[in-house]
């Protein structure tokens, strides 16, 4: 580990703020909190505790990485969502949009299922490598070019439990 980038108390922070927005924006809507697994895991459970309103969650489970630190912009569903989406608010919570290729693949497809809205939130943002432009309507952090562990986000699916985001020391993945 090089350095801690955002602690516990400043997530704890920003993720009651996101909630509170979040409660408000989505007041006598039908929403349907969609968590892209695994990276949203940590983020997910701890927001969805600071909505105050009536909700429904589902998962999906994609894949793009591999064991590198690179994507391949190749988005794979491994695992669906349960139910039909049409006619709902849906929220996607993902863990750190980097290329915007997972993500812009997603809202697309999602679109593609005629839900009555569909929206973003993401933990992180990381701007400097934009690929496909995305819209992002709740952000967490915007965080500098550098990868990053924990709190959900993992290295070759290690670190995901700790509980804040640092920074990984380049050499743990460029011996690989
Ligand atoms: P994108 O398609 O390049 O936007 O990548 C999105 C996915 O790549 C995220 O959901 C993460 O799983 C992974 N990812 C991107 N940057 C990082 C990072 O700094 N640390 C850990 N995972 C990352
Ligand atoms: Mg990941």
């Amino acid at each position: 580990m090089k350095s801690i980038l955002i602690s516990e108390e400043e997530i704890a922070k920003r993720v009651k703020e996101l909630g509170k927005q979040l409660a408000e924006d989505y007041k006598g809507k039908e929403l349907l909190v969609v968590g892209i697994l695994k990276g949203c895991m940590l983020f997910l459970s701890d927001l969805v505790r600071t909505i105050d309103l009536p909700l429904t969650l589902d998962f999906m489970v994609v894949s793009s990485y591999g064991a590198t630190t690179k994507s391949s912009g190749v988005v794979r569903i491994v695992k669906d969502l349960e139910r039909e989406i049409e006619g709902k608010d849906v929220l996607i919570v993902e863990d750190i949009v980097d290329t915007g290729l997972t993500l812009s693949y997603l809202v697309e497809n999602f679109k593609a299922r005629n839900p009555k809205s569909v929206k973003v939130c993401s933990l992180l943002d990381k701007p400097d490598r934009r690929k496909a432009q995305v819209e992002i309507q709740y952000i967490g952090f915007k965080i500098p070019d550098e990868f990053v562990v924990g709190y959900g986000l993992d290295y070759g699916e290690n670190y995901r439990n700790l509980p804040f985001v640092c920074v990984l020391k380049p050499e743990v993945y460029e011996k690989k």
